[in-house]
């Protein structure tokens, strides 16, 4: 059985997580690593397994003890991976794309290609990672970071802040809208592109930092994390669990809707029937009943059970208000 989520850690201040257990190393031939800039650090200093293949609680324990991820949002994250991109049978997901470490794979139409798989969990406008369809979109950028610093000095005096997320936000939704065609924002893609704009100044800011350095973030580090996938020289994980906190912030500077191109640039239709950020019922209903019933038509026996199991996982961890849960494979 699918173990349940485990439980925060029992002390969750600052500490340093840059330590001697965890030493950072290059990458060995056959490691794999994705378009997270989280979980690729955390595998390059070895809180998750170094090849970069890890069961949701593997990665629901890294993300706490390495980056004092607030424990529901990392659930929320690992279950929804894992459920789009994992093998739900050997309970195992790539932080990168496809591999047989997950082991056999389930039938077709399941993907189990691992969180780089484009359209499901990873998606467009990227901070520092480009769409899908100019090229690779899960590897470190330099000209969308050189754009990232920019932004951080024109709008944050050097550092990224959430004042900074907010312009940088909106202005990577113009830049895919005005550029690439097959430009998508819906749905889920709308609210962790939210999240994680949060993300960097919530998670990767050393936690002895207090009152005005807070909350704010240099540029050494940043390039640190998104580039070498390695913690800035003696790093401390934030100071309390936390997440997707100021994301709001960075959606009210310039509000945004979820919607795609139309196979144009500059063709950009408004969709919310997949949800998005200030919906998250919405984007939990047609997850249940549409997105993974489109993986998994007809599952049967174990991949059944696992599939009724991490579902339940998620809809705990997100709770998602005045929203019941659904069960489109039954309860048991
Ligand atoms: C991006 C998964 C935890 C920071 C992503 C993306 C995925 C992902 C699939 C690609 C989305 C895209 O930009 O297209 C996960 C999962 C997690 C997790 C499954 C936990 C189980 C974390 C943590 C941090 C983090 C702990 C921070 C320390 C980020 C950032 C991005 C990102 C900043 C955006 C990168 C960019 O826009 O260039 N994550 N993540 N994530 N993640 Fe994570
Ligand atoms: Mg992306």
């Amino acid at each position: 059985l699918p173990p349940p989520p485990p439980a925060p850690p029992s002390f969750t201040g600052a500490k340093l997580v840059d330590d001697e257990d965890h030493p950072w190393m290059p990458l060995q031939s056959g490691d794999i690593r994705g378009p997270c800039p989280g979980l690729n650090t955390l595998a390059s200093h070895g809180y998750l397994p170094r090849n970069g293949v890890a069961s949701p609680s593997d990665m629901i324990k890294a993300v706490q003890e390495g980056f004092n991820m607030e424990t529901q949002a990392a659930r929320v994250a690992a279950y929804s991976a894992h459920l789009l991109e994992g093998n739900l049978v050997t309970d195992l997901l790539s932080i990168g794309g496809k591999t047989s470490l997950t082991g056999p794979d389930p039938p077709a139409p399941a993907t189990v290609a691992g969180i780089s798989n484009h359209g499901s969990f990873e998606g467009d406008a990227s901070m520092t990672r480009i769409d899908a369809f100019f090229g690779d979109h899960t590897v470190f950028n330099q000209p969308l970071f050189d754009q990232f610093v920019d932004f951080s000095n024109r709008f944050g005096n050097g550092f990224y802040n959430y004042t900074v997320g907010g312009e940088l936000r909106f202005h990577r939704i113009q830049q895919s809208i005005e550029t690439n065609p097959q430009f998508s924002i819906r749905g889920f893609r709308h609210l962790t592109a939210y999240g994680e704009a949060a993300f960097v100044a919530n998670i990767f800011v050393d936690g002895r930092k207090t009152g005005a350095d807070a909350h704010h973030l240099d540029m050494d580090s940043a390039l640190s994390f998104f580039r070498d996938m390695r913690f800035p020289q003696g790093f401390f994980r934030p100071s309390s669990p936390t997440a997707g906190e100021g994301a709001d912030i960075i959606f009210a500077a310039h509000p945004t809707q979820p919607g795609s191109n139309n196979g144009a640039v500059n063709s950009f239709v408004v969709d919310t029937s997949m949800g998005g950020l200030t919906d998250p019922c919405t984007f939990y209903v047609q997850f249940v009943s549409t997105t993974i019933p489109a993986l998994y038509p007809n599952p049967t026996g174990v991949l059944r059970r696992n599939l009724i199991i991490n579902l339940g996982f998620l809809y705990d961890a997100l709770s998602p208000p005045n929203c019941p849960q659904l069960f489109p494979y039954g309860q048991n």
